[in-house]
């Protein structure tokens, strides 16, 4: 039994680990994560005779994306130990004692930010790169997106930088700019993001750096990664280094020698985090000299000088009234409780994810249920587990496949996966959503075509399928209720104009699996035409920057199918739009469109005359000789005197793989 759970855990940390850290996209809570994690290391530590470590999988997150180039980290970005309890914290203070038995230690108490971790490095005190964690040994170089940061100094003030050093830090997104975001994306009719942490996460990775521009992230910097030689002795001193360079340091810490001063550190702190501007999931206690850190050492994961406090996600008793089902564009079916309105970490919760039918039966979650919920800063509430003791003795457990069929769903689950979905991708529903989903704002922006009209349009059989939507004949809908001549008339129209819509909103219209409209726009801009990105090969789509190998699958299975060939062949011959909105290439790169570069030294990969003419052929200008108008140095090996005049006026320096990142895949 506990290794069969000990195998499913594996797969479901797996598969949150690339939720959160591939796709920005967690479904459960950090708080769920971790019980997760928690139920795995003590199923692995009773049985291990039954299930020898060497073969658990490895359960390390990986940010890294297909299409980024890599960085290896000068030192490793490791993870840090977690706990929930007092008693844990304690346990730690007690080993760090015992292998550094002295009467005083000191300890630094800090906010534990939940952003994105990011590693900068400054050469002579400029910013050359900025990487992600990747795999804690390796990042993906995300220099031109963190550029854009307003908060983030290009250059460190003061004199007497070193030659390099890598920060570490985490990039956010504070509440008010993500309520911002999520208000255009509501007024659009777009889906909102979940919490701030995976619209930042999100950002970072975007290809597209006008929308980058558009949102307003923010950084704070807190450790030390690589720099030879070390020239501080303790994080207290590198904290004040921190400020006289300017760079964004964390809004308060605590210096402590007791456990007494350590805890009422994270008690002050867990009173004011309310009044920071990034969210704060708990407090990192870490000891001060560096001479004692490198004396306790680490663990492959995480080092033994440091450990995360972190604070419990707020949770609230409700009653479960009602499990919904709700379909997805592509035929999922994704059960939610419908809740007794509920207080819970500033905000009424009446509706919280159940995730997925096997979640419901494995927490033997009933309707009229009493239920703990949970709600960490701006994460989507979730049904945690339900208080069968409260229970009415004639309840009875959820059946998700009989409820499908009570609603007339027919739901299947193929082998392997965990979702449910619409087993007939003909049935009315499945083509209701289909149609919805390609008339909606964020695909063909079709007006005056809701779901009410879809239903009558589907009920009546005036279309039996998507494309006859575009052989629509006025006569035909003037019988629709609430609709006159003008309506139809309006219909039709709105239909004739998304013939012209830019290809992107056909690729998204087609509810691809994985394929938003993000993913759509870089394969509109690839591949310049359907018909081409059709005949794709899966290696070609992966080699695209920002396609997941889950959406290149996803695409190869959809174009494999014959009822979808049929459909891309019937919208052509309707006369849509099949290949890249030519305003789109016009308008060129906006990093590099009128800005100076000037490149000195051999570059790695490419010849200076390449980067030159790619940097012109995206609306930039490639000048011989540093002055006050240039805008970027790019220095490659052996640089001189360029750089040092670029240093003298505090031009940026970037290195090729900057210089490819800004310029894309163009
Ligand atoms: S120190 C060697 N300090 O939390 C690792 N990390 O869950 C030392 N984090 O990987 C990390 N706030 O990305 C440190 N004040 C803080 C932090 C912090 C957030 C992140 C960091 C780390 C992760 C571990």
């Amino acid at each position: 039994m506990s290794r069969q759970r000990l195998l499913q855990l594996y797969e479901q940390i797996k598969h949150h680990n690339d939720c959160y850290y591939k796709k920005a996209q967690p479904e459960i809570s950090d708080f769920e994560y971790d019980r997760l994690v928690e139920e795995k290391i003590v199923l692995e530590s009773q049985s291990a005779e039954l299930f020898p470590t060497n073969s658990a999988p490895e359960l390390v997150g990986d940010d890294r994306n297909e299409g980024f180039s890599q960085y290896l980290h000068v030192v490793p970005m490791l993870s840090l130990e977690n706990t929930y309890s007092r008693d844990e914290l304690k346990a730690f203070l007690e080993r760090v004692y015992k292998n550094l038995p002295r009467s005083s230690l000191d300890y630094v108490v800090e906010p534990k930010l939940d952003g994105v971790a990011i590693s900068l490095t400054y050469e002579r005190g400029l910013l050359t790169r900025a990487v992600t964690r990747g795999n804690g040994v390796q990042g993906d170089i995300v220099t031109r997106n963190l550029l854009m940061i307003p908060n983030l100094p290009k250059r460190l003030s003061g004199k007497n930088h070193p030659e390099s050093i890598e920060i570490r830090g985490e990039i956010f997104m504070d509440h008010q700019e993500f309520e911002r975001i999520n208000q255009e994306r509501k007024k659009s009719d777009q889906t909102l993001y979940a919490n701030p942490r995976n619209l930042a996460a999100g950002t970072i990775k975007l290809l597209d750096p006008v929308i980058a521009q558009s949102r307003k992230l923010q950084i704070v910097l807190y450790g030390l990664g690589g720099l030879e030689p070390n020239r501080f002795n303790s994080l207290k001193e590198f904290h004040q280094q921190l400020e006289t360079w300017k760079l964004p340091t964390v809004e308060k810490r605590w210096y402590a020698q007791t456990t007494e001063e350590i805890f009422s550190g994270i008690e002050e702190l867990d009173q004011m985090r309310i009044h920071f501007p990034y969210p704060t999931d708990g407090a990192v206690v870490k000891v001060n000299a560096f001479s004692d850190q490198k004396h306790l050492g680490r663990t492959a994961k995480a080092p033994r000088w440091a450990i995360a406090y972190k604070f419990p996600a707020e949770q609230a008793e409700t009653t479960l009234k009602r499990i919904t089902i709700q379909i997805g564009r592509t035929g999922v079916l994704t059960p939610v409780a419908e809740l007794e309105p509920v207080f819970v970490s500033g905000t009424t919760v009446s509706r919280a994810t159940l995730h997925n039918a096997d979640e419901i039966a494995r927490k033997d979650i009933r309707e009229g249920d009493c239920v703990l919920i949970e709600k960490a800063g701006e994460i989507i509430p979730a049904v945690i587990q339900s208080l069968p003791e409260k229970r009415n003795a004639s309840s009875v457990p959820f059946d998700f496949f009989q409820r499908c069929q009570q609603m007339g769903i027919h739901a299947i689950r193929n082998q392997g996966e965990i979702a449910w979905k619409l087993a007939d991708p003909d049935s009315s529903i499945q083509k209701h959503r289909q149609i919805q989903h390609f008339a909606s704002r964020v695909a063909m922006d079709i007006d005056h075509l809701g779901t009410a009209v879809i239903q009558q349009l589907l009920d009546k059989k005036i279309i039996t399928d998507l494309p006859d939507l575009y052989q629509l004949a006025k006569e035909s809908l003037v019988d629709l209720e609430k609709f006159g001549n003008k309506s139809a008339q309006n219909l039709i129209d709105s239909l004739e104009k998304s013939k012209n819509n830019p290809l992107w909103r056909l690729i998204h219209g087609l509810g691809i699996p994985g394929v938003g409209a993000q993913v759509s726009k870089d394969l509109s801009r690839q591949f310049q035409s359907l018909i081409r990105m059709t005949e794709a090969t899966e290696e070609e789509l992966i080699s695209i920057s920002g396609i997941a190998e889950a959406s290149a699958q996803n695409l190869i299975q959809f174009f494999k199918q014959s009822q979808n060939q049929d459909l891309i062949k019937q919208l052509e011959i309707a006369g849509l739009n099949f290949t890249e909105d030519p305003d789109v290439r016009v308008n060129g790169n906006p990093l590099i469109q009128g800005k100076v570069f000037v490149i000195t030294g051999t570059l790695p990969t490419i010849s200076r005359n390449e980067a030159k003419q790619r940097i012109e052929q995206n609306g930039g200008k490639a000048k011989g000789s540093v002055s006050n108008k240039t805008d970027y140095l790019v220095a490659g090996e052996a640089p001189g005197s360029k750089r040092e005049k670029a240093e003298k006026l505090g031009i940026p320096i970037i290195d090729e793989s900057a210089l490819l990142e800004m310029l894309g895949k163009s």
